[in-house]
């Protein structure tokens, strides 16, 4: 987390000082550090060397147009669960060619939106998914470029809302299956067959699980190849952890060295599905304090954002460092750090050692940079906030505050 660092006892995001930030701008806001977005997918880009692949940044970590714009300049291509990231890939001006569709899900209306667009991959989750598209793909007179999502049921060991490569999980197909679906392709004359992609879970810290998933793959690959069927493109999905605090997760390089290592023999085309890794340390939520006030047991620090801006916390226990803007030493009390909305599972972070703080002061969410804005809501009644992208001594709001007005567009009376 270069990029947020104190400078003259200041925070800073790159050269920009977040107190100019707040008052230009206004709390609360997303800020993002383009050199941090910029060196964490160089970090993936450069741990690839000569291996043919494609890094195909998950959308769903962070949405924003000029995010994607970055991303698809640096030559990334995108996974997207939805239409509706498909629209925001198409709106930033990026390649649908560099698009894979992932999710369990997908309607008839989104397959026919992404065969028109010509996206490179759909990663097919189920046999009566392929049946449709083959369909809808005949229909239109195409071919559909398939890869199918396997489920190797390996555990992942994250949080059991993140976990998604296990027997019990709704993603994928059994490896089995795979296997038997793999060898009846010729069941459907549109599916053009592109090869297996895989993704167990997210915020892992640790390679075991993940190189596991990886010799499964080859395995399948191998038994495949003896009947006649070669798989070309690998996608290994996304999920490698970051430190939100004290953890140490595997470096985007360390994780390709050992991945590649294990494939090297099978000269696939590889592709992977990073998002949180690339966007979330960064980025940061900027609040400031409203008012603190002290019952029997416990210090609360209210402030300006809540769980409608970043769900993180209460929805999955998630622990992120709050930093105070101002760096000047004071003495240190334990508080809860509560936004504005009606519900005791409104924090932001609980039982947190800081500098005494007072009305006014700043507070930045760390790590706040992926599932932060793409995940709020305007729950109260709350207007969502603005984004911020940095840049040196430059930034650009790049989504404006919502409105009054915001809130109530397409309603009637
Ligand atoms: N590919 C697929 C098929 C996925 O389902 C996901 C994430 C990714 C790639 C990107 O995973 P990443 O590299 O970001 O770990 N809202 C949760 C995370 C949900 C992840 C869902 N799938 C959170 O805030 O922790």
């Amino acid at each position: 987390m270069h990029y947020f660092e104190y400078k003259k006892g200041e925070l800073y995001c790159e050269d920009v000082a977040l107190k100019d930030l707040a008052e230009n701008v206004g709390t609360p806001t997303y800020i993002y550090s383009q050199k941090t977005i910029e060196r964490h997918f160089q970090a993936y880009q450069s741990g690839f060397q000569n291996t043919d692949h494609l890094i195909c940044y998950s959308v769903k970590a962070n949405s924003n147009l000029s995010i994607l714009r970055l991303l698809g300049e640096m030559g990334a291509g995108f996974d997207i669960v939805s239409q509706g990231e498909l629209y925001r890939v198409l709106q930033a001006g990026c390649d649908p060619k560099k698009v894979v569709f992932s999710g369990v899900g997908k309607t008839q209306t989104e397959m026919a939106y992404a065969l028109d667009h010509n996206i490179l991959s759909f990663n097919v989750e189920s046999e009566q998914e392929l049946k449709v598209l083959n369909a809808i793909a005949k229909e239109k007179n195409k071919k559909a470029p398939v890869s199918l999502r396997v489920n190797p049921d390996i555990d992942p060991k994250t949080h059991p809302y993140i976990s998604t490569g296990l027997k019990k999980n709704k993603f994928g197909i059994p490896m089995e299956e795979a296997k038997s679906i793999f060898k009846n392709l010729a069941q459907y004359p549109n599916i053009q067959f592109m090869g297996m992609d895989c993704h167990i879970g997210s915020q892992m810290l640790s390679l075991d699980p993940i190189l596991e998933t990886v010799r499964e793959l080859k395995k399948l690959i191998l038994d495949l190849k003896t009947h006649g069927i070669e798989i070309r493109h690998l996608n290994l999905g996304g999920g490698l952890g970051i430190s939100y605090t004290t953890e140490t997760p595997p470096s985007p390089q360390e994780y390709l060295k050992e991945v590649l290592k294990e494939l090297e023999d099978l000269h696939l085309k590889i592709l992977i599905e990073p998002g949180r890794s690339i966007m979330g340390n960064a980025g940061i939520l900027l609040t400031q304090v409203l008012y603190t006030k002290t019952n029997t047991s416990k210090n609360f620090v209210i402030v300006d954002a809540a769980m409608n801006d970043l769900i993180r916390p209460t929805l999955y226990q998630a622990h992120q460092d709050i930093w105070p803007v101002a760096g000047e030493k004071r003495s240190m009390t334990t508080v809860d750090i509560v936004g504005p909305i009606c519900e005791s599972g409104d924090f932001l972070g609980q039982d947190r050692d800081l500098p005494e703080l007072k009305s006014k002061d700043l507070l930045a969410i760390m790590g706040a940079g992926a599932y932060g804005f793409t995940m709020s809501s305007n729950y109260n009644s709350r207007p969502r906030v603005a984004e911020v992208l940095v840049l040196g001594e430059t930034y650009k709001v790049i989504r404006k505050r919502e409105t009054l007005e915001d809130l109530i567009r397409g309603e009637s009376l």
